[in-house]
């Protein structure tokens, strides 16, 4: 029988919870992920941040580019009171305190959505020390290969989609540890061959129990899953 695939709560447990919150990745983790994947965008002022959109209007009550304010400013801003009342108060949370809330064990698959040099430059410092606890992230080719030059040691993966991209040579090229691609024209055959390659992979996003049962006969290394209770439901992990 194929190995299970890891579950990955996406954004945490974006069904459910306010994503890319404290709140949300943590129900992940007590619910019994193996693994977090979540977003990261620059502050004004150099800090890392986790938030999935360039801009503030559709997670939080701020309006503009995340880039633009101070981190003192996106944290003043709520970001869980769009997903329900009962989430408001939730802030934008700093990378330090995700990674300060996972357990040993657990995967981080952080993706860099602000490609800009000065992320890489901050970033390093941050994600280096976990060593194999990370996996950093993206579907831009030019951050990937300045960030391995930069910290070689650190595991890296290619995000994208296989009707779009040769992800094969692409991630052949980059030196990533892993190849990511949406389930979208996936199939066993492409996962089995990467992976014998030496490739990890991580398919996303599992939505709903069809999409669940799809993914896990794609017999990945990881599945990342916006609704994480569906997938171990279906791998009697519940
Ligand atoms: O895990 C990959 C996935 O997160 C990439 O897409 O838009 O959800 O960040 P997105
Ligand atoms: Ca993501």
């Amino acid at each position: 029988m194929a190995k299970q695939p890891l579950v990955v709560g996406h954004r945490g447990w974006l069904a459910k919870y306010p994503e890319n919150t404290l709140v949300s990745l943590r129900a992940a983790l007590d619910l019994g992920v193996d693994a977090l994947e979540f977003d990261l965008h620059l502050s004004r002022d150099g800090h890392v941040v986790v938030v999935h959109d360039a801009t503030l209007e559709r997670t939080t009550d701020g309006t503009g580019r995340v880039s633009d304010h101070t981190l003192s400013e996106l944290r003043r801003l709520d970001a869980g009171g769009w997903r329900g009342r009962e989430f408001r108060g939730e802030r934008i949370p700093t990378l330090e305190e995700v990674l300060a809330l996972a357990p040993p064990g657990v995967l981080l698959y952080a993706e860099v959505k602000d490609c800009r040099p000065a992320m890489a430059e901050t970033l390093v410092p941050l994600v280096a020390p976990l060593g194999e606890a990370v996996v950093v992230h993206s579907f831009e080719a030019d951050f990937l290969e300045g960030f391995r030059r930069a910290a070689p040691a650190v595991r890296t993966g290619l995000l994208g989609n296989v009707k779009k991209l040769d992800m094969l040579a692409e991630g052949r090229r980059l030196g990533c540890w892993g190849i990511h691609p949406c389930m979208e024209g996936l199939t066993p055959e492409m996962v089995a061959a990467w992976q014998a390659e030496g490739f990890t992979v991580m398919a996303w996003a599992v939505r709903d129990e069809a999409d669940a049962r799809r993914g896990i006969e794609l017999a990945p290394f990881a599945l990342g899953a916006d609704c994480p209770d569906v997938l171990l439901r279906l791998l009697g992990r519940d």
